[in-house]
């Protein structure tokens, strides 16, 4: 097996990261996977280092196929075709490397039909929507007896803020697959995009009275705010507020949020990597299940993928694109193995 290359984080504050150095291949320990690295989706979170220590491989998302199986593992083998999403801080499950560990309870099975650069968009996106949608606001998993994706509610609005996020695509199609009608906002510039994943109603963010406007369309109890800011959380927590029906309102955020909350408004953090925590077994087996229906049903959609030039040694400039705030309706795409 040829040599692992990664972009290695010496330290906080590390300036330039690339090029990609030689790095010991990991080993896969009991219920894990080695999987050679086709494509590496980059998120925000990538660019804030949340890490245990350093120096560290970055990289939540991953495709690729699996190189090997560790002890215990029976639902994958040697060259199948896979998504995961990096289960802790740990270097040996940075997605940014060219083979790296990931834990085989949270890795999907891809079908033929679904590229590698389409599949990496996904895992990180998904589970923190999925943890959003399902886990925090309470939505049953929309799954029948047989696997397949069945809805759980009829005639129900869902709130989506930013659906032209990845985290934000996601929830869209999350909650159209519940059963859910949805309504989102997006800049317009994205509005096809975001019709394009099943929004039933699009309004504009930047449009002062977006507030009026889904209260005037919607009775909501539910929302996910994608973006999290301030002004956003407080723009879906006066929407949840007033929905009145004497029940309370629940907003799924993916940002710590500290703001004010009236009585009848829940306002939950998501943190996706609580998926592989302890005690959350029982979540990410339905979770993971999920996925895997999706994604074999052709229901999740990927986000549309920009992949970076020379594999991993495009990495700063990737990194420079989502400081600026450059990145709109797109996930930045590495692969590994055409580093040079
Ligand atoms: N808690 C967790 O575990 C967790 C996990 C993953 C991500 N996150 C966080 O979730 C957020 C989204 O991540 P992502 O990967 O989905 O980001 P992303 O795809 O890079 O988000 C970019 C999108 O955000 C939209 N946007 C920006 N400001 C907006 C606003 N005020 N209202 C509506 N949309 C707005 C932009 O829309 P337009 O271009 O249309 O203007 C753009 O398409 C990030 O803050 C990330 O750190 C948290």
């Amino acid at each position: 097996m040829s040599k692992n290359l990664a972009v290695v984080v010496p330290s906080v504050g590390s300036g330039k990261l690339a090029p990609a150095r030689p790095i010991d291949l990991p080993t896969p320990g009991e219920g894990e996977l080695l999987i050679k690295v086709e494509a590496a989706a980059q998120n925000p979170a990538d660019t804030g280092w949340l890490v245990p220590s350093f120096p560290t491989v970055l990289g939540y998302d991953g495709a690729g196929t699996v190189a090997a199986v560790g002890a215990g593992v029976s639902a994958f083998a040697v060259n199948d075709r896979v998504a995961w999403m990096r289960p802790s801080g740990e270097s040996v499950y940075g997605t940014y490397q060219q083979y790296c560990l990931a834990k085989a309870s949270g890795t999907v099975h891809l079908p033929a039909t679904l590229l590698f650069d389409d599949a990496a968009t996904l895992p990180l996106a998904y589970f923190t929507a999925a943890i959003g949608v399902h886990t925090l606001l309470g939505v049953p998993l929309p799954l029948d007896e047989a696997g397949s994706v069945s809805p759980v509610v009829r005639d129900e609005w869902f709130l989506v803020w930013g659906a032209s996020s990845s985290v934000g695509a996601a929830a869209v199609q999350l909650a159209k697959a519940a059963g859910f009608q949805v309504i989102a906002t997006a800049s317009q510039e994205n509005f096809a995009y975001v019709k394009s994943l099943g929004t039933d109603v699009i309004l504009d963010y930047r449009d002062p009275a977006v507030v009026n406007k889904i209260q005037a369309t919607a009775s909501l109890s539910l929302a996910l705010d994608a973006i999290s800011q301030p002004s956003t959380c407080a723009a879906c927590i006066t929407v949840l507020s007033s929905a009145g029906a004497g029940g309370k309102g629940k907003l799924a955020v993916v940002l710590p949020f500290s703001g004010p909350a009236p009585d009848n408004v829940v306002v939950r953090d998501v943190l996706a990597p609580d998926a592989f925590a302890p005690g959350h077994e029982h979540e990410l087996e339905g979770l993971t299940r999920l996925w895997q229906a999706l994604v074999s049903e052709g229901r999740l959609r990927p986000h549309p993928v920009k992949v970076m030039p020379h594999g991993l040694n495009s990495v700063d400039e990737g990194f420079d694109r989502q400081r600026g705030q450059k990145i709109s309706a797109q996930k930045l795409v590495y692969r590994p193995q055409e580093t040079v």
